[in-house]
This record gives C-alpha cells, structure tokens and sequence, in this order.
C-alpha cells in the first residue's frame, strides 16, 4: 500500500548551495527561499552555521535566516557543535538539524571529530534542546558508504540510528551522502528504521544522484514504508568534504514522479521550475534536473 502524499523536505538553500564556489548574493539567496516557500514547499532547511573558513558560502547564515524564518513553516537551520547550536539559540528559531556520519574518516574531515567525539558533544546538547522545547532533527551522513573507507556496514548505520531515538530525536534524515546506494540497499536499510525505530519518530531518506539512481531508491523507500525525503531544486548540492559525490536529487523530478503516480506533495512544478529559474544564473554548474531541461528545450 503506497502512501496518498508524501512530505518533501527543501535542502536547496542549504545542500544545494554549500558547495557552490561562486559567491552567491544575500538577497539572491533569500528570494531563492521566497519562490521555493511559493512553490508550496513547508519544510526547508535555510542554512548552517558552520565555520565560515570551512564553508564560505554559508557566512551570512544569519543574515538568510533573519529575513526568511517563517514560524509557520518547518524551517531548519544546521549546525555541527556546540558553537553552532549556540547561534542557533540566538536566532529563536525552533527547529534545528545538527549532523554526523556514520563513518569516523568521514565524520573527522567534516565536522574534524570522530564520530564518538561528535555524538559526546552531541547528547547533552541535544537533552537541552528537548529541555527547551525544540525540534531536533539529525542528519545521518554515510548511511551507506563513505567516500573515505568504502562501504558502511548497515549494522552501523542502524546502531546510531538507536541510539539517537533513545535521546528522544524528533527525525532522523538518513542520507546516501555519495550517491552509492542502489534500491536494493535503500528498500532493506529503511525498511529496518522502520521497523526497529519508534513509531513518533519521523524518518526521512536523503538521496544525492551520483549514478543516477535517487529516483529508485526513493521509490525503493516509499515501498519499505517511508514518505518523507529531502531534495534540492535543480538538482544542486553535495558535500563539500565528500569528494566525488554530486547534487541530491532535484526536487521538481521527485514530485513529478510522485504526481504521475497519483501522490500528493502539494508543490507546484511550475513554481519549482521558477525557483531553479532564479539560481540557475548565480550558480557555476548545470542543473542537475530532467524537469528543468524538458521544460526549458519546451520552450
Ligand atoms: P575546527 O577548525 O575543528 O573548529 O572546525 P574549532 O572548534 O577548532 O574552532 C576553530 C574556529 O572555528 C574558531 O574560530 C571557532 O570559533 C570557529 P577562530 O577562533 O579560529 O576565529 N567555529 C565556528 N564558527 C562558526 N560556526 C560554528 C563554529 N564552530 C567553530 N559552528 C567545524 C570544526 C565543525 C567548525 C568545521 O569542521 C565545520 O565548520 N565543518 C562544517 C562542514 C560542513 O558544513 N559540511 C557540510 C554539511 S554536512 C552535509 O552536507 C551532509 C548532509 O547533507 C547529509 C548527507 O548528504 O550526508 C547533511
Ligand atoms: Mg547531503
């Protein structure tokens, strides 16, 4: 039995850009988010607060979510550490995503922790942050490979899946941070989320296109239960410290698969399109999109 709608989570401001090497204006930046919020999205991450030497794009962090926070909407800034949750209280935001990977080599050249080291400055903060009422999301990078050692065990992946709903998490976003997953692994790893984690928590799969298998294995999810996923506008993202991996899946192909199945997103790919319009000329690759190119050939 497939679902009749399915949630789609917006990381395009976030994922979509944190890689992208031209710097992108404040206010292009925030008009981006304008016409993806008109374009039906509710939930979106905005931007992370990270270290700017690190990601010099996401510097005026603040600034983006200072003009674009909408109580009403799931808006959800990230954050690596203590630092970055620090400047997340400051905005009075409620919803926050904070990361790790499952795999330590990765996790070190990302955040410069292990994993264990990252999850001992993670815990307590997390405590507090449900202390105070907040949304806590978690981003689970390498949930199936790892650009430095190769394959990651599922054992692993569902190990620190536990033991952040034990901590009493509201959503684990589980990614394929490299785009190595095939539907096979995607329909067994989140059908065993599903079935091993608590039925409260939201789970959500987050998929980069690297060989061009998003599209399968979000399906392959769908199958094994689950109706909640990221996506990028015009197919743009990836990971600064994850060499080889591409964008995430465009979100305007993901919701024209899910409405020519008879599902429901409630987003307009028209509006989509106009969005992936808006950045396109401020970006220095191609969109990564079948939407956006027929659309535009069309034209
Ligand atoms: P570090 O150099 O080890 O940090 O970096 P540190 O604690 O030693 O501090 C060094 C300096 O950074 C200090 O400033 C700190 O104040 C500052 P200084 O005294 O030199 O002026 N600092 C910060 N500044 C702003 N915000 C902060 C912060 N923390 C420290 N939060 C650090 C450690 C975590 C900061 C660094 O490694 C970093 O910024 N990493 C972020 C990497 C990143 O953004 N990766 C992409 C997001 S994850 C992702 O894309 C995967 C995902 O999409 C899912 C998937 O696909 O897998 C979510
Ligand atoms: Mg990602």
């Amino acid at each position: 039995m497939l679902p009749e709608k399915v949630t789609l989570i917006e990381v395009g401001p976030r994922d979509g850009l944190q890689n992208e090497k031209n710097v992108i204006p404040t206010d292009v930046k925030i008009a981006f988010i304008e016409a993806l919020k008109a374009a039906g999205l509710r939930e979106m991450e905005l931007a992370s607060f990270v270290s700017p030497k690190w990601v010099p794009q996401m510097k005026d962090a603040e600034a983006v979510i200072a003009a674009c926070l909408d109580p009403e909407a799931r808006h959800f800034i990230l954050a690596p550490n203590q630092k970055g949750v620090e400047r997340f209280y400051a905005t009075g935001a409620d919803h926050i995503a904070l990361f790790i990977g499952v795999s330590s080599a990765f996790n070190k050249k990302n955040i410069n922790k292990t994993t264990e080291e990252s999850w001992a400055e993670a815990a307590p903060l997390i405590e507090k942050l449900k202390a105070d009422g907040k949304f806590v999301r978690i981003c689970i990078s390498t949930a199936f490979h790892c650009p430095y050692e190769g394959q990651v065990e599922k054992a692993a992946t569902i190990d620190l899946c536990r033991r952040f709903a034990a901590l009493g998490v509201d959503e684990l976003s589980v990614a394929d941070t490299t785009g190595m997953a095939n539907p096979q692994d995607a329909y067994e790893l989140f059908g065993a989320l599903k079935a091993l984690l608590p039925k409260r928590l939201l789970l959500t799969a987050h998929f980069h296109n690297t060989r061009g298998l998003a599209l399968a294995n979000i399906y392959a999810c769908l199958l094994a239960g689950i109706d909640r996923f990221d996506a990028s506008a015009g197919g743009l993202g990836g990971c600064p410290f994850a060499p080889g991996a591409t964008g995430n899946v465009a979100t305007e192909d993901v919701v024209f698969m899910f409405h020519e199945m008879g599902i429901e997103t409630g987003v307009s790919i028209d509006r989509l399109l106009d969005a992936a319009d808006l950045i396109q000329p401020y970006v220095s690759r191609p969109l990564d999109s079948k939407q956006y190119a027929l659309y535009r050939r069309a034209k």
